[in-house]
């Protein structure tokens, strides 16, 4: 029985020295030391020993217990050790790699071309006013010189709030508001961002959307003292090359009145299908002040004049980026928000 002992004990710490993972050691710990292992099964057979050999075969059971048990301990921690020594050698940061971008946040494109606008003609001197985008019909439309019964209302499809009172059309009532509150001091360069409203919706036409309204009132200011203005304002928001054109149209606020065209972005005036072959983008509405409108705020039409144009942020958006369809300035894409 001696033998037997002392042979499962040098194959146990045989076994266990091989042993490479905590799992099989385990394993192993039930073969040899468990209620039904192998030393157990042995010292069953203690009842055929006459009884002084059963004490001597008892002790040597439970020192080979002891040694067994203490070496699956020192296995035990061993593997432990090499098993975080592995994973630490897995996880060894290599500072030579690139580190992980970090996401930055940016403007929104139409806030982009607004502050790109708006530092432009900061720096031909304007200064920016606001009014409110719930306005009177009088300050939207009357003072402009769109009585009540005007054909030209139509051009404006509005959302009334009620008789009186409707969502803004357009920034030109910021005119009027400038006016009455400057009068009767000259000169008047003043440039008015700001969201509007009107009933439309489509690929190029939003319920909202932004204008900017610019406009200089002095003595003496000139047609050429408009187009100056916005040949300027073309070549720095679309590049140095770009041309003006300048249409007759009709606004009733303005008198003469024009339809301010730049040379197509595209295709540099050739003729293309972003341009529908003419060469030309439409970018604004501008005119000189009607006389009325300044007259309606104290104003003498007779001593100082006025030039005032009228240009929709998203359109310049879209055109300055090539982007077709209005409606992605206002989804919250930000694979598509990310281009700019
Ligand atoms: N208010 C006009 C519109 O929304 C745009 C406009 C045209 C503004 C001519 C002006 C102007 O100041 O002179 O359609």
């Amino acid at each position: 029985m001696k033998s037997e002992l002392s042979k499962i004990k040098e194959q146990a710490i045989e076994d266990f020295k091989e042993v490479v993972d905590l799992e099989k050691l385990e394993q192993l710990r039930v073969k040899y030391l468990g209620k039904k292992g192998e030393l157990t099964g042995v010292l069953r057979g203690m009842g055929k020993l006459t009884a002084e050999e059963r004490p001597v075969i008892g002790q040597l059971a439970n020192e080979i217990r002891a040694q067994l048990e203490e070496t699956i301990e020192s296995r035990k921690s061993e593997l432990a050790h090499i098993a975080r020594q592995a994973k630490l050698e897995a996880e060894t940061i290599d500072v030579t790699l690139p580190g992980k971008p970090v996401a930055t946040g940016k403007r929104h494109p139409l806030t982009q071309v607004l502050d790109e606008i708006k530092e432009i003609f900061l720096g031909m001197g304007f200064t920016i006013e606001e009014g409110p985008e719930i306005e009177s019909d009088y300050y939207n439309f009357e003072a402009l010189n769109l009585p009540k019964e005007h054909p030209a209302r139509d051009m404006q499809d509005s959302f009334y709030i009620t008789n009186e009172v409707l969502l803004r059309t357009h920034t030109s009532p910021v005119q009027v508001r400038t006016f009455e509150s400057n009068f009767p001091q000259v000169p008047l360069r003043i440039i008015a961002p700001g969201k509007v409203y009107r009933r439309d919706d489509d690929a190029t036409h939003s319920p909202m959307f932004h204008q900017v309204e610019g406009f200089v009132v002095d003595k003496e200011v000139t047609f050429g003292d408009l187009r100056g203005t916005l040949l300027t304002f073309a070549k720095e928001m679309f590049g140095e090359d770009r041309e003006i054109r300048l249409r007759p149209s009709y606004f009733p606020f303005t008198e003469p009145s024009a339809e301010v065209d730049i040379s197509c972005v595209n295709c540099d005036g050739q003729g293309c299908r972003v341009c529908s072959n003419t060469g030309w983008l439409e970018i604004l509405g501008a005119g000189m002040i009607h006389p009325k409108v300044l007259a309606n705020t104290g104003y003498d039409p007779e001593k100082v004049t006025g030039f005032a144009f009228g240009m929709g942020v998203e359109r310049i958006a879209m055109l300055k980026y090539g982007i077709n369809d209005l409606r992605m300035l206002f989804e919250n894409d930000i694979r598509f928000l990310d281009q700019f």
